[in-house]
């Protein structure tokens, strides 16, 4: 009986608590359409969200890798925007929250994290991916399969032009044969 009486509040405590939870993360929603973004060095990503929240939030953006951690801009929404010195000049802050970083790195690659604080402080946190390719390793992998091809038919046309010459030569045996019997009986003729 009293372990039933236990249960009940337990369970009455988490419906509670989920209660306040949606009552609490209702206020702002972070949608992304993408949330992992690829792009090359020194190219440009652009981090896109869709926030909605009630009244005017504050943005703010951290980048965040295994071996640092970075604020990159943070900006009351309509406001000019408080860019890191580190990132300055290669930020882009649009109205709607997102993000564009150009002139990419591959020390970019990480988990980029935005955080929206509403006026009233209750606050929530989306996270995406962002990975820097390197653009000159294709072109290696690019060049290496051009020079394999290149070689293959370099080999191929060499292969072509030996059995061209050996059937040339095949032919002038062929023919000498052919007309020496005629020259032979021709010129032995008038003997
Ligand atoms: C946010 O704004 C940028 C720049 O205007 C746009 O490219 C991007 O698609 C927008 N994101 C969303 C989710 O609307
Ligand atoms: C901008 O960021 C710097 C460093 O984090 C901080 O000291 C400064 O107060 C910020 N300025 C504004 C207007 O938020």
């Amino acid at each position: 009986m009293r372990s039933a009486w236990i249960c009940l509040s337990q369970n009455t405590q988490i419906l509670y608590l989920i209660f306040c939870l949606c009552h609490y993360t209702q206020a702002i929603t972070i949608q992304v359409p993408r949330n992992t973004v690829t792009a090359p060095v020194q190219g440009s990503a652009l981090l896109s969200v869709d926030i909605t929240c009630i009244g005017t939030p504050t943005i703010r953006w951290m980048f965040s890798s295994v071996n640092r951690q970075q604020r990159i801009a943070a900006w009351v929404l309509g406001g000019s925007a408080n860019v890191t010195q580190m990132y300055e000049g290669r930020v882009q802050t649009h109205p709607n929250g997102s993000l564009t970083i150009s002139n990419l790195r591959l020390q970019d690659s990480g988990y980029y994290i935005i955080t929206v604080t509403e006026m009233s402080g209750s606050s929530k946190d989306m996270g995406l991916v962002l990975t820097v390719t390197e653009v000159l390793y294709e072109d290696i992998q690019f060049l290496v399969v051009f020079v394999i091809v290149l070689g293959t038919l370099a080999a191929f046309l060499m292969l072509c032009m030996w059995l061209l010459n050996k059937l040339y030569h095949f032919i002038k045996v062929w023919r000498q044969r052919r007309c020496l019997p005629d020259h032979t009986e021709t010129e032995l003729q008038p003997l």
